[in-house]
């Protein structure tokens, strides 16, 4: 199959609808990630989603709508889901809601709830509005791969199974929606993303709280609240490991680790904040944004994930961010990236103590 690689236009939403009502997938942006969509609605189309990304059938899919009005036909609305809606629709927040038995089992792996979102990518948006469709659609990667946020991450992936992709640029979030679990009384963070902990409690005035598998990995007996949270995730091929501490002593940790890699006769690279560029200069480091703007980190976080692939690295050292606001959903995806392998760098040298 060939994919066409398109600009949003009008001729090109045209084209999306026409081929997303016939049952096939179209890939588009987000403000957040590229996704892979379907007709939620018509469970053939559905599957198709699973086989083109190699995604596990218990993992379900977030349905991406234009209006509120679409709700009525997909789920209940509890009345705590009415501020959040007024005040992150549209935009980076994916809430649970109980189903109605319209939406089709294969979309929410058998589960009670559905998981849905109102995108504010101008390109999403419109084509949301173009087909008129609830549309089914996770990031559009293959599963294990970190998620696309340029129209050539996409074409890397899922060239040859998918017929089109609408390019609306790079995704300007960078990391996948927040999403938040209302539908057991006490609101539960399963993913953080764009929208933070503390903007949530804000408007729901009340705690939120953060599903334990956030920054680590999950117990053997421990079932996942949101199934995503099972697998593995954002893996590179590289070994990537986390260094935490105190500045100067993770900057040495990571130089010398990584030198002493080479010495082995290993690729070896190093992730770091752009104040730290300089000083890790010997270890080809990759740009992780001002240590200042975790939304920065959250941008090109994935896109730096797929570079240290393509450069067969086989050992990674990254710097961390603290695990708030936007640190928390970088800390997520980065923790998942590296199986949660952190290694502390407190302690001086031997002789220099
Ligand atoms: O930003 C995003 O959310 C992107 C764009 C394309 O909208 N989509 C995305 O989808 O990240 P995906 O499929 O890669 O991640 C969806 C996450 C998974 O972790 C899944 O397990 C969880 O949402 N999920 C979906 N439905 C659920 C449900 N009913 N209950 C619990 N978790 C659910
Ligand atoms: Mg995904």
């Amino acid at each position: 199959m060939e994919t066409k690689v398109l600009p949003v236009s009008k001729d090109s939403l045209a084209l999306a609808s026409s081929l997303l009502r016939d049952g096939n997938l179209v890939a588009f942006p987000t403000e957040t990630v590229y996704g892979l969509g379907a007709d939620a609605l018509q469970p053939e189309a559905v599957r198709g989603i699973f086989a083109a990304k190699g995604r596990p059938a218990d993992n379900p899919l977030i349905v991406h709508i234009s209006d509120r009005a679409q709700l009525t036909d997909l789920c209940e609305i509890p009345d705590a889901s009415l501020p959040l809606m007024d005040a992150f629709w549209p935009g980076p927040l994916t809430l649970l809601f109980p189903r109605k038995k319209t939406v089709p089992d294969v979309v929410t792996a058998g589960l009670k709830t559905v998981a849905i979102r109102m995108p504010s990518h101008p390109g999403a948006a419109a084509l949301l509005r173009a087909c008129g469709l609830p549309i089914a659609a996770p990031s559009a990667n293959r599963s294990g791969r970190p998620s696309p946020t340029t129209a050539a991450h996409v074409l890397a992936d899922m060239r040859g199974r998918i017929p089109l992709i609408l390019d609306g640029g790079s995704c300007q979030v960078g990391l996948e929606s927040t999403v938040l679990d209302l539908t057991h009384g006490k609101p539960v963070i399963l993913r953080p993303g764009g929208i933070t902990q503390d903007m949530l409690e804000k408007v729901l005035g009340c705690p939120v709280a953060l599903a334990g598998s956030i920054l680590r990995p999950l117990g053997e007996h421990e079932t996942a609240l949101s199934p995503g949270m099972r697998y593995k995730h954002y893996a590179p091929q590289a070994l990537l490991s986390l260094v935490q501490g105190e500045e100067e002593n993770v900057l040495r940790e990571m130089r010398s680790r990584c030198l002493s890699d080479r010495e082995k006769g290993l690729h070896s690279c190093v992730l770091c904040f752009h104040e730290h560029m300089e000083t890790l200069r010997e270890c080809s480091p990759h740009d992780l944004g001002s240590l200042s703007r975790p939304e920065e980190t959250a941008n090109r976080l994935f896109d730096v994930l797929r570079v240290v692939d393509e450069e067969g690295m086989d050992t990674v050292y990254s710097e961390v961010l603290p695990p708030k606001g936007m640190g928390l959903a970088v800390m997520n995806r980065l923790g998942r990236a590296a199986a949660f392998r952190i290694l502390q760098a407190d302690s001086a040298p031997p002789g220099e103590s």
